[in-house]
């Protein structure tokens, strides 16, 4: 068998008994990796609390805080507390990237929990590929993409769309117009819509993007009036969510006739721009507040009673939350001095939990999760309804829109 000088760097360094004289390359790379010392578990929370996506990433913020404080108040992991390091990338994907710099590298952290924005998540991958530490990505995404270095808890295309798209032609008809943010998120999502609308014979009659954080969506009004689409499909984020829905609402367009589907509407969004102008459109995703299990009754009532009675929980607060606690899961299985990124990796493969939307499973061959999708609409009350709920779980399948491409070929085999 040849051995790789990485599978060899790997194997010595894992017997622990490497000499800094014979071997220094490999005495520099072990120090490098971040670990838990002093009985303290440090890790990073990088979440924007200003600009753009602060609307969405400020929740994400307080459903993780909320998890790393009960589990501290609960004796924390074997006795070690969490010690959280909060930044505030401020929806800035270059300040993404500086603020993981210093968590992984001044601050020690062990992992990282982080990020909406695909764009901000892209910006960060090299420090974590480069020092070999963890992020913990919880939020819906476009795929394509498999990082050793990123445990993926929120959803990929084949998650959001392989039911809902079908749905949306049967309930409404086959002219789609499609309106995202400009970037690779919605690109990807879209490419992955198109697939499956060509597979249905249905059409898009428009494809737009709108730069991030717009607010002026007249033109985009007027386009969806002359087109006269059946569904207008939409990848928007942050607070161009807001601005979308009050003025389709102004423009008197009407929900049961053209509805809006969206994957990233959520009931943190709807609150912002009030239940009146979110009623009647749609929602793809994997949790909903609404909700019944102990776990959800759980999670919501502890959010409410840690961050306000008006706060709501969504599908992206979720996996911010539960991911917390599959770290504490594969940390729990660890020797306090071995708790590194790589260990923690390796102990979060294949790991299941009951998260408060339904058991669910971290697939080891690519660190994505294994999630519930459901259709649900907005209400005037500011809730959605659910009126398609999955019986059985889905695989997450990052490479749905390029069967042509694999894991394997991102890497993941490296692990
Ligand atoms: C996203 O950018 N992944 C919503």
């Amino acid at each position: 068998m040849v051995m790789k000088r990485r599978d060899f760097i790997r194997g010595t360094a894992a017997l622990g008994a490497v000499s800094t004289i014979a071997a220094p390359q490999l005495w520099f790379k072990n120090s490098g990796l971040a670990r838990a010392q002093n009985g303290e578990i440090k890790v990073g929370v990088l979440f924007s609390l200003t600009g753009t996506t602060g609307i969405i990433e400020e929740s994400l913020n307080k459903a993780t805080i909320l998890a790393i404080e009960e589990i501290n108040a609960a004796g924390g992991i074997n006795g070690m507390q969490i010690v959280p390091v909060v930044e505030d990338p401020a929806s800035d994907p270059a300040t993404f990237a500086e603020k993981a710099r210093k968590l992984v590298m001044s601050d020690g952290c062990v992992s990282v929990f982080g990020s909406y924005t695909s764009a901000s998540r892209k910006a960060v991958l090299p420090v974590f590929e480069k020092r070999e530490n963890l992020y913990w990505y919880p939020t819906l995404y476009e795929g394509r993409e498999c990082s050793k270095n990123v445990i993926y808890t929120g959803a990929v295309p084949n998650q959001q769309q392989d039911e809902f798209i079908p749905w949306l032609v049967q309930n409404f008809g086959k002219k789609f117009f499609l309106i995202g943010s400009n970037y690779i998120y919605p690109q990807e999502e879209n490419n992955y819509c198109k697939k499956l609308l060509e597979g249905l014979g249905a059409e898009v009659v428009n494809e737009e993007y709108v730069p991030l954080g717009h607010s002026e969506f007249s033109s985009v009004i007027s386009k969806i009036k002359s087109t006269e689409p059946n569904v207008i499909f939409s990848t928007v984020v942050g607070d161009s969510v807001v601005a979308l829905h009050r003025q389709y609402l102004a423009a008197g367009l009407d929900p049961a006739k053209m509805p809006m589907a969206s994957l990233t509407t959520s009931e943190n969004e709807v609150a912002a721009m009030g239940g009146e102008a979110a009623a009647g459109h749609f929602t793809s995703a994997p949790y909903f507040m609404v909700h019944k299990s102990p776990e959800n009754e759980k999670f919501v009532s502890a959010y409410q009673a840690r961050w306000g009675a008006d706060k709501v929980t969504h599908f992206v607060s979720e996996p911010s939350y539960f991911q917390v606690y599959l770290f504490k899961q594969a940390v729990e299985k660890l020797a306090a001095s071995d708790i590194t990124p790589p260990t923690i990796r390796e102990a979060v493969k294949g790991a299941e939990m009951i998260a408060p939307q339904g058991k669910i499973r971290i697939e080891k061959d690519n660190l994505h999760t294994w999630l519930w999708p459901k259709i649900a609409v907005a209400k005037a009350d500011g809730q959605f309804e659910v009126l398609v709920d999955s019986k059985e779980w889905l695989a997450p399948d990052p490479y749905a829109a390029y069967p042509d491409q694999k894991c394997v070929e991102a890497g993941l085999t490296n692990i």
